[in-house]
């Protein structure tokens, strides 16, 4: 048997999946935010520049190939490179620019709970605005779509400030100093990060490492007048709309763009991969040679995390109620073509109605019937064609009743 690839999945029912979709849609809409659409397949070089080489999304997780003609391409791993790209591809002039992608993204992880080689991404993003309010309003959307739309519970905010470049290279100083000081207790992988991407020894897992870089010196210990004023304006402003957080000085997220505000939301009901959803500031403007810097802030969140958060509180949300569904069972060929005209009949006055096409004894297809949870049962024998009429039998109750054809569709809408 061919099986499908490690790490992707069959998805057989995504009713609430899609519930949930709608519900994230119509909230950013609600924020004036908009959908578009970008290619899955990219040019490898794009997530090279905007993501960094030494990210693991980039250095070990992405799928390339070559094409026939030489192209090195690859299946996007993330959205935000993409809708920059698009962004500056398509000179769209609006800014700030408020749009969202909902698709696949791919990453060669190792496939456990909550983390997939394929797996759906919303990316959210405001491009083009160096406005920290705009921040605020935009963890604002997220604390309400988590807490009152979606109404997760022990969803956390975790939230730090990177600061400019200059910031960041006093504080590397710092960092690398007293890194030198615990040199010969940390692990191998923090010791090449040491030299070549230092703020990422904060994303080592190793328990001895994590330790010590309780005592490590914070970036927002080394912000300039203006980092350090719209580090302040952003808590000030989060308290004023009631957005609840926790100061994580050792959040730096494991993509390369970031600057200034970085945030993660994490919640204990996921387990190991307890982060559904992260992002922060960003300025891909000169990797995708744009005229400026395009300061902008975005977020990702799996939609397979957040249906796993959804799942949990299911009975604190309100699913919309399926159509009841109507079973056509004709007694045998002949009356066919009569189901097929009654369907239809019903179907186009906004009823769900199947029909029972397999030939089976009467009683086998009252069971199925059943089975497909049918509300109604309309059986067309041989008299029911003679008489124009349908025996219509309420699965609940037993009670046949017989009406004329033409009257089907008023006696299912009663
Ligand atoms: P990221 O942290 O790499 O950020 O991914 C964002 C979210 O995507 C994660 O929190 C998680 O919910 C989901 N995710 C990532 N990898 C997997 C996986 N293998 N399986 C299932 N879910 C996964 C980004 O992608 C940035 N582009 C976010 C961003 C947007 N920053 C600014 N704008």
């Amino acid at each position: 048997m061919i099986t499908r690839v490690r790490g992707t999945e069959d998805v057989l029912d995504l009713r609430l999946y899609n519930f949930m979709l709608d519900q994230i849609k119509h909230h950013l809409t609600v924020y004036n935010f908009h959908q578009i659409d970008t290619p899955i397949l990219e040019h490898t070089d794009l997530f090279v520049r905007a993501v960094g080489t030494e990210t693991d999304i980039v250095s070990k997780e992405m799928y390339v190939f070559q094409t026939a003609s030489g192209e090195s391409l690859c299946l996007r791993p993330e959205g935000t490179s993409s809708i920059i790209r698009a962004y500056v591809e398509n000179s769209v002039e609006q800014a700030p620019w408020k749009v969202f992608i909902h698709g696949p993204m791919f990453r060669h992880e190792r496939p456990q709970k909550g983390r997939w080689r394929q797996f759906n991404q919303m990316s959210i993003e405001v491009i083009n605005t160096p406005s920290i309010e705009q921040d605020v309003h935009f963890l604002k959307m997220l604390d309400t779509l988590f807490c009152d739309v979606l109404k997760l519970e022990n969803s956390v905010l975790k939230l730090n400030f990177l600061g400019c470049s200059e910031d960041r290279k006093a504080h590397r100083e710092a960092l690398v100093a007293f890194l030198e000081t615990i040199k010969d207790s940390i692990c191998a992988q923090c010791l090449v990060r040491k030299d070549k991407n230092t703020l990422r020894i904060f994303d080592c897992k190793n328990e001895e490492c994590k330790k010590q870089y309780h005592q490590a010196p914070k970036i927002t210990d080394h912000l300039c007048a203006t980092c350090a004023q719209e580090w302040q304006q952003l808590q000030t402003l989060l308290n004023v709309l009631s957005v609840s957080y926790v100061l994580d000085p050792t959040l730096v997220r494991g993509l390369d763009y970031y600057n200034k505000t970085v945030f993660e939301f994490v919640s204990r009901d996921l387990g190991s991969q307890d982060a559904f959803c992260g992002g922060g500031r960003y300025c891909l403007g000169k990797e995708m040679d744009a005229k400026t810097d395009l300061p902008s802030i975005g977020v990702g969140f799996g939609m397979g995390r957040m249906l796993m958060l959804v799942e949990k509180n299911l009975n604190k949300l309100t699913l919309p109620q399926e159509a009841a569904l109507h079973i056509i069972i004709p007694f045998a060929a002949e009356q066919k073509q009569l189901a097929l005209l009654l369907a239809h009949e019903l179907q186009a006055n906004g009823l769900c109605v199947d029909v029972l096409l397999e030939e089976a004894s009467i009683s086998n297809m009252m069971k199925r019937a059943n089975k497909m949870g049918a509300k109604f049962a309309l059986i067309i024998g041989p008299d029911e064609q003679q008489e124009g009429t349908v025996s219509i039998k309420n699965m609940l109750k037993g009670e046949t009743t017989v009406v004329k054809q033409i009257e089907a569709a008023k006696f299912l809408k009663a």
